[in-house]
């Protein structure tokens, strides 16, 4: 029997509304921050702290999903056997449902010897400031898909999320065989529906304000632009699949917001970034924290558009945009340069994924008080008080 069961279709029979949810009896309960989503899953609060790869540990997956919400464990860069054991680490800590995300498989892009000649060469300088060897730029440049989709298999989280598009019929229907509900996601319309039309348990729409990879499916394209709130508006009157509001969300009033707009669940990560449990370096908590300039879109790092506030490799990198290589090649190539950055304690290098309200992050917290304090601040916007 799936875990899921009956889930859409009890999802398909409610709605939010000032008033608190309306089944489809007519029968309206007291304003809350409960949702179909929440309420299947027993939560406190309609939240998934969003997989952050380098940054969600599998204690911060646990707290969020022990203090009610839902932890997400990011494993596009983990090989199947440390997937594995971030999977049991998690599993140790906590029985409450979670998230595993991977990233769909990209096509080995195809370069031309002169391309690949002008990205060492560009980045030369760097690597010996740096005191670092060219890496190799031979495939693989990312961990085997199938393979960690059999761990994912093999351990049946609640949920599987994840991102740059469609998940084919064989692996969909492996994921409803054995229980795990999906979540694809969409930056715009038209990738939400492809979504619904593969038949994903929820959707999560990406608005462009959101910190990390753009989830946009095709890798070569420019961002769509399309604000959450847009997203959310022309998503909810076309869609039927339970929606996820994802993308500059920073507060129990914005969740109850995106709530209102017709979301199930909202994701949050910028939020998330300075928690006590998250990993997130010293030179990368510095950059948040001390930052001169907004968040700004960038291939340098990996060849997909991702948002970072700039560091100096973001910054320099602008002037030679015919060096950038596609992904995940060039997130081969700027691997050892971010780890070496990182391990000397220097932001210079690094990657800072930021949301665009990251003006509004806070620090010297938990997980779970931050947890606790988003609920408090939703259910204050509705005019109630603390459960
Ligand atoms: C540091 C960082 C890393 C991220 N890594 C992933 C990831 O591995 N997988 C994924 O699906 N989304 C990833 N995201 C995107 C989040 O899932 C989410 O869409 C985004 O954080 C929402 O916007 P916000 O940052 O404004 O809250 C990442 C975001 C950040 C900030």
């Amino acid at each position: 029997m799936a875990k899921f069961g009956n889930i859409i279709h009890s999802i398909a029979q409610s709605s939010w509304s000032e008033e608190g949810w309306v089944s489809k009896m007519g029968q309206t309960k007291r304003p809350s921050l409960e949702t179909p989503f929440s309420k299947r899953l027993h939560l406190r609060l309609p939240l998934i702290v969003a997989p952050m790869a380098g940054v969600t540990t599998p204690e911060m997956v646990a707290h969020a999903s022990n203090a009610g919400a839902v932890g997400s464990l990011p494993c596009a860069y983990l090989s199947p056997d440390q997937m594995t054991e971030a999977i049991a680490k998690t599993n140790l800590l906590t029985t409450r449902p979670f998230a595993v995300n991977l990233f769909l498989p990209s096509p080995v892009p195809r370069v031309s010897k002169d391309r690949i000649q002008a990205a060492l060469e560009v980045t030369a300088p760097y690597r010996d400031e740096m005191s670092i060897e060219a890496p190799s730029l031979l495939p693989p440049f990312l961990p085997n898909f199938e393979a960690q989709f059999e761990v994912l298999l093999r351990t049946s989280p609640t949920l599987f999320s994840f991102v740059f598009g469609v998940l084919d019929r064989e692996h969909m229907q492996a994921c409803r065989d054995r229980g795990i509900a999906t979540v694809g996601t969409a930056t715009t319309l038209e990738e939400a529906l492809e979504l619904e039309e593969s038949g994903v348990n929820y959707i999560c729409l990406q608005g462009t304000e959101a910190g990390g990879h753009r989830a946009i499916f095709e890798p070569e394209q420019d961002e769509p632009g399309v604000s959450m709130k847009d997203l959310l508006e022309s998503a909810a009157s076309k869609l039927k699949t339970p929606l996820i509001a994802a993308g500059g969300i920073m507060t129990g009033q914005e969740i109850v917001r995106a709530l209102k707009l017709g979301a199930q669940a909202v994701q949050m990560g910028t939020a998330f970034l300075l928690a006590d449990e998250a990993a997130t370096s010293k030179p990368y908590r510095d950059v948040l924290l001390n930052r001169s300039a907004g968040p700004e879109l960038t291939r340098v790092f990996t060849g997909r558009l991702a948002r970072g506030i700039p560091t100096r490799f973001q910054t320099e990198m602008k002037a030679s945009p015919h060096a950038i290589l596609p992904f995940p090649m060039q997130h081969a190539l700027t691997r050892p340069l971010r780890a070496k950055s990182e391990t000397i304690g220097s932001s210079q290098f690094i990657s800072a994924w930021a949301g665009q309200n990251v003006a509004e992050i806070r620090n010297g917290f938990s997980t779970v008080s931050l947890i606790h304090e988003l609920e408090r601040e939703g259910l204050a916007s509705l005019g109630l008080g603390s459960r």
